[in-house]
């Protein structure tokens, strides 16, 4: 693979690499890590589901309170990788996350099973529990709270967008001679480098 096949725009890249893995296998083609680090350089990791583009950055969902939404927070410097097992691809991507604006939450919000809705509202999303009895009762209660009508979305809880600053690809070839390309991006536009695997 070349860096003329690849082309000059990574999220044009992405856009293709991800259909692919779709019609791969659907399941979890959307499941990417999410690194973030605390204010004192102490890096965690989780799955999130990438929910789309929103001008030129990758959003997914999640609890603002929750222990990554506390880290976005005060650093907002983040990593997002996907690895594709059956096309053996990765895409690394790095750079700022912002909230997404409060109309794409909402209308992402509105569109989700009522059951997810009851969902956001019940988790208290990385505090202890005491018991799985005290989600479940958290659940009847925002059930109870918000019976006969749309659930609205709380404050706490939207979508993020990270807009990728550095995006690599990773494609699996054989003997370990595998292709690599970074794109940093500059004032003039993306720096398309291949790197050694
Ligand atoms: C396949 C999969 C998809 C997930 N998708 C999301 C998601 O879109 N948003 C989210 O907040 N958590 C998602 N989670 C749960 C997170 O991995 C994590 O447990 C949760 O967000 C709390 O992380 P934190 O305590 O680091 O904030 C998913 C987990 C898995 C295994």
């Amino acid at each position: 693979m070349s860096q003329e096949t690849l082309g000059p725009d990574p999220l044009t890249v992405f856009e293709h690499w991800f259909a692919e893995a779709q019609a791969l296998d659907p399941r979890f083609a959307d499941a990417m890590t999410l690194a973030t680090a605390s204010p004192q350089g102490r890096p965690s990791a989780r799955t999130v589901l990438y929910k789309g583009l929103d001008r030129g950055a990758l959003c997914f969902v999640s609890n603002y309170q929750s222990s990554k939404g506390q880290d976005l927070e005060q650093n907002p410097y983040a990593a997002l990788v996907f690895y594709w097992s059956g096309l053996n691809r990765q895409v690394r991507f790095e750079g700022r996350v912002r909230r997404a604006p409060a109309a794409w939450s909402d209308s992402y919000f509105a569109a989700r099973a009522r059951s997810s809705q009851i969902g956001a509202w019940a988790s208290t999303q990385s505090q202890v529990l005491a018991s799985r009895e005290e989600l479940e009762a958290r659940i009847a209660a925002a059930e109870a709270r918000f019976s006969g009508q749309p659930v609205p979305r709380p404050e706490f809880w939207g979508g993020y967008q990270l807009e990728p600053e550095r995006v690599e690809f990773w494609l699996g070839q054989d003997a370990r001679l595998h292709d690599r390309f970074s794109y940093d991006r500059r004032e003039s536009g993306w720096l398309v480098q291949r790197l050694s695997p």
